[in-house]
């Protein structure tokens, strides 16, 4: 979900730029792994998330989020027909995305994973909802022998812990013909947001590589969260080194109605974009 401005902390990690920052930190892509040069995870931190799940379900479902005004309605469309497809939605959330998809788009054997154990209750026949660990899913107990027709990481993938070898991983579920749809935010939204509370340009956020922690006041704001910056050319080298590639983007926007209803909403997209919509299908050999 894309959301209005996050509240910052801890300012003094925020400034490692320049020629030196960028080598210490740099994220460079090998064939079959991407980390930081210090040697650290390049996931963003998801422990966090066990406290933060009803506050960001909570946020989700009001009639003005943006999930339900842009962004879901942009990845079910992405998405297609999934009548007689099995999905794995991988970093679920709550899992009423993947349940809807199975009770009203006919999706069949599929299977909600998630870290945070906050699932919906009455869920429909054909779905399974599990804790785990999105870096690694073939490492999943009980996925372990089954392939999926579409797996999804929407909003989830930065918390991987090295993207190079979920995306693999990910590849090795599924099946012959299918896809992965992956959503992120428009890395240019947190580069605007640090440049006006540090007094930055856009530029130096943009390629400022440490991270960087701040709390969600629409989600709670007692918990912390630590972000890695990424740029365009960071996500489009973790899909080729692990052997993806794009057949379609998508940057979706409101639709005229909703840009109408909600003026408060758009202005958040005018000034911060959005997020981004990627089908990816494993490269042939
Ligand atoms: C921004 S929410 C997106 C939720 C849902 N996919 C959606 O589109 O509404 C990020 C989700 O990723 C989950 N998550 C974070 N780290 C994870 C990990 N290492 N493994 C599995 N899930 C994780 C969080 O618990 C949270 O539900």
């Amino acid at each position: 979900m894309t959301h209005p401005p996050t509240r910052r902390v801890r300012p003094s990690q925020l400034h490692l730029r320049g020629a030196a920052a960028l080598r210490r930190y740099r994220l460079f892509v090998t064939s079959d792994n991407l980390r930081t040069t210090a040697g650290t995870s390049t996931g963003d931190a998801s422990r966090p998330w066990t406290d933060l799940a009803s506050g960001y379900e909570r946020a989700r479902s009001r009639e003005d989020s943006l999930d339900r005004l842009v962004e879901w309605p942009a990845q079910r469309e992405l998405l297609g027909d999934v009548r007689g497809l099995s999905v794995l939605d991988a970093g679920c959330g709550n899992g009423d995305k993947v349940a809807q998809l199975v009770r009203e788009g006919g999706a069949v054997a599929s299977v909600g994973v998630d870290i945070s154990d906050n699932f919906v209750t009455g869920r429909p026949p054909g779905l399974s909802l599990v804790e785990g660990d999105l870096s690694d899913l073939s490492a999943v107990p009980c996925l372990a022998g089954r392939q999926f027709d579409r797996i999804l990481f929407l909003q989830s993938f930065g918390y991987a812990r090295d993207p190079v070898h979920a995306l693999h991983a990910a590849k090795t579920l599924l099946t012959d013909d299918g896809f992965i749809l992956l959503t992120r935010t428009q890395p240019i939204r947190y580069a605007i947001e640090r440049a006006e509370q540090n007094g930055t340009s856009l530029g130096e956020e943009y390629f400022s590589t440490g991270p960087y922690s701040y709390q969600h006041k629409d989600w709670n704001e007692q918990v912390t969260l630590t972000k890695r910056p990424y740029t365009m050319s960071d996500l489009l080298n973790i899909f080729s080194a692990a052997g993806l590639w794009i057949e379609t983007t998508v940057e979706p926007q409101m639709r005229e109605p909703a840009r109408r209803r909600y003026p408060h909403k758009q202005a958040v997209l005018n000034k911060y974009l959005g997020i981004l919509l990627f089908k990816l299908r494993p490269l042939p050999g």
